[in-house]
């Protein structure tokens, strides 16, 4: 094979507040040959998640940070186009952390082991539905959430790709669901698409007039994904014994230099016995065969509808990653290479 020419991103410098392309490099490299027990995979497609901020900083998580120097993390799916290993054969398509970069050179282990993607699903899916987003929505919704029928389900970030899973996952359970998502374009689709019963938009809207009037003091589970201001205004709507769900706080930017003010009304807690689980889906990590099964039942009777928002080109990365901070992506963020 002639030598192959990769483009990959690396880190340059820990932003401090907001991330921007000024972040990471995009340097350009000639890919090596392979050693015995590797395999060469040109990716599709790359994935974008909030917690890629985080991983940024440089503070302890569930995660070591990105380095600099090192190529982005990310999850990807490709196709394996060079082998020396006898798991992975020419024309596999595998999902593993491959990164920000056209081409990676992988031994099958890592933070997450490469695994093959069965013919006949869509590539992408594994990367959401099929991958860490649908996954947290099952876990942290069931597990967590322990919804019932006749539920009343609150989730915040509702139109993106975790929320908008919870949703219909809860409409599902037979829950009465109401979402908050920015904008009346993701409203809509989320009551003329996913079936919820009523939406906030928390952009042009109070959420704490509209919490009142659709749901006061009834809300049995809050799936928040946002944190801020919406989740002190969910905590005043909250039944007794009602359940938080803290998948997320994106609108802290995941920011280590100026951290956000604590829930001012977290008392409620005490006042209506209510619990607020955090939850991170790594944590499930055995029980993802049983899940990925369920969730592929739901898309494939078209119970569970996706959405994906694909940026074209590595050169979009930095902007994939920015963008879900402004509520650009609309949909799971990819970029397609
Ligand atoms: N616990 C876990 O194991 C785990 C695993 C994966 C993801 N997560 C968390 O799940 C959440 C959703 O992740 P995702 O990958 O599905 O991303 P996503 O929801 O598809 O994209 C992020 C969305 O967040 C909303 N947003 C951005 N800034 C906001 C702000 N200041 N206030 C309110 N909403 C804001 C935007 O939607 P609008 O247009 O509606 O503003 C944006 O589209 C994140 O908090 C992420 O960290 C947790």
């Amino acid at each position: 094979m002639t030598a192959l020419s990769n483009r990959k991103w690396t880190l340059a410098s820990r932003p401090e507040t907001t991330v921007s392309e000024e972040n990471f490099t995009l340097e350009v490299e000639t890919v090596r040959d392979l050693a015995e027990g590797e395999f060469l995979v040109k990716n599709h497609y790359l994935a974008f998640e909030p917690a890629q901020r985080g991983w940024l900083n440089d503070v302890r998580s569930y995660l070591p940070p990105v380095a600099i120097g090192e190529v982005m993390r990310s999850g990807a799916v490709g196709e394996v186009i060079a082998s020396k290993h006898s798991d992975f054969a020419l024309g596999d398509f595998v999902q593993g952390t491959f990164g920000w970069q056209e081409y990676a050179i992988s031994d099958g282990a890592g933070l997450y082991p490469v695994t093959k993607i069965n013919a006949g699903t869509p590539i992408s899916y594994p990367l959401h539905i099929y991958g860490l987003t649908g996954l947290t929505a099952y876990f942290g919704f069931l597990e967590i959430g322990r919804p019932k029928a006749g539920d009343t389900v609150l989730v915040s970030g509702a139109a993106g790709a975790t929320g908008s899973t919870v949703g219909q996952m809860a409409k599902l359970m037979g829950c009465k669901v109401i979402g908050i998502a920015g904008g009346q374009a993701k409203c809509q689709w989320l009551i003329d698409e996913l079936g919820y019963d009523a939406v906030i938009d928390y952009k042009s809207e109070s959420v704490a007039d509209r919490l009142q009037e659709l749901c006061n003091n009834s809300v049995d589970i809050f799936f928040d994904n946002v944190g801020g201001p919406i989740l002190d205004e969910a905590l005043v709507n909250m039944v007794n014994n009602g359940r938080i769900v803290l998948c997320g706080g994106i609108s802290s930017g995941y920011q280590v230099k100026e951290l956000p003010p604590g829930p001012k009304n977290y008392m409620q807690l005490v006042i209506r016995r209510c619990t607020m689980e955090g939850f991170i889906v790594l944590d499930y990590v055995e029980r993802y065969p049983e899940a990925r099964e369920q969730l592929q039942q739901w898309v494939d009777e078209g119970k569970i509808l996706v959405k994906e928002h694909v940026l074209e080109g590595i050169e979009q990365c930095p902007s994939a990653l920015a963008g879900l901070f402004a509520g650009q992506n609309f949909g799971k963020q990819l970029v397609k290479i």
